[in-house]
């Protein structure tokens, strides 16, 4: 038997729905997403169900945060797929809003981060996607707005877009607590993603090695390696070593800044972005030197 779930598309109806559920004294967990739904969602789903009582999650391809030659028009929407996996996942509700709804005519706001103070959208995909985190900020400042949660709950998976939110609760003051939640993989280690599904069988076979590369730097910084240019390289070297990727960028940078570091001397991020063809693949390990040689737990699934 499928359960069903709820889907609001009114702002005013998701209102009314989640201040009924906090005049009960229950907590709510948001869990942004632009659907097409993956065991990297899901796993976001399933962390709000333990952190709050109620877990609404929103489906929203936001036009904004694409370039004008990226893949807006060809990004999945399956809502209804969507919604049966939300249902069996733990999910209250869904808010599935139009475009004019969520960008009405005249709009004219936005969120931005100014990256001259450093700001973590400064580098990577601040500066291979112009404007990106820009709509992102903009869209999750409304998605907060209109769900007034008490946490919400993104993915490791894109780090980049974690430390800009984090920067933008601070500073705006949003008072909603931001979890993040580790990286699901394949069995091979590639990250879920969406646009996994444009990969050509070669080309999936050949997207294994983006991790492969991450874990061959990270068994480096962990041998001792504290040179942030030979661990570029070592990743630049090993992903040129595949002919199907263009690289756009391997990066080592600070965890809590998102700029780049010269020496390996706290906890970092390692980013790294390729294209394969047409599809754009990003992906990140964290390194904590305090012992613990990583807080990433890596999942993954049958
Ligand atoms: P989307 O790409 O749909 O991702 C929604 C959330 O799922 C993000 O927080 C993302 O980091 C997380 N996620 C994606 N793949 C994951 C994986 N393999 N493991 C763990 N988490 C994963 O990110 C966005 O949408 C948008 O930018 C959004 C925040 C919704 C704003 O439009």
């Amino acid at each position: 038997m499928s359960e069903t779930i709820e889907i609001v598309t009114a702002p005013q109806e998701l209102r009314r729905r989640v201040r009924a559920w906090k005049s009960a004294g229950l907590t709510v967990g948001l869990v942004p997403t632009m659907g097409a739904l993956h065991e990297g969602h899901l796993s976001l789903v399933r962390l709000a169900r333990e952190r709050a009582d109620r877990v609404l999650v929103s489906i929203f391809v936001n036009p904004t945060q694409f370039g004008p030659d990226e893949d807006l028009e060809l990004y999945p929407r399956r809502p209804a797929d969507d919604a049966a996996l939300l249902a069996a996942n733990g999910c209250d509700l869904v808010f599935l809003p139009e475009v004019e709804t969520i960008y009405p005519p005249g709009h004219s706001v936005f969120v931005d981060l100014d990256e001259s103070a450093a700001a973590p959208s400064r580098g990577l995909e601040g500066a291979q996607r112009p404007g990106h985190f820009r709509g992102v900020a903009t869209v999750v400042t409304k998605l907060l707005n209109l769900a007034e949660p008490h946490l919400a709950v993104f993915g490791d998976k894109d780090a980049q877009q974690v430390a800009v939110v984090r920067a933008l609760v601070r500073d705006l003051h949003l008072g909603v607590e931001i979890i993040s939640s580790p990286t699901v993989r394949e069995p091979d280690g590639l990250a879920m993603s969406s646009r996994n599904a444009y990969l050509s069988d070669d080309e999936r076979q050949a997207a294994s090695r983006v991790y492969a590369t991450l874990e061959a730097a990270r068994r480096a910084i962990l041998a001792g390696e504290r040179d942030a240019d030979v661990v570029r390289q070592q990743m630049t070297t090993s992903l040129a070593a595949e002919a199907l990727f263009a690289i756009d960028y391997a990066e080592v940078v600070a965890a809590d800044s998102f700029q780049p570091v010269s020496a390996i001397d706290r906890s970092v991020i390692l980013p790294v972005a390729v294209r394969l063809g047409g599809t754009r693949l990003i992906d990140n390990i964290r390194i904590d030197l305090d012992g613990n040689s990583t807080s990433e737990h890596t999942r993954t699934t049958k």
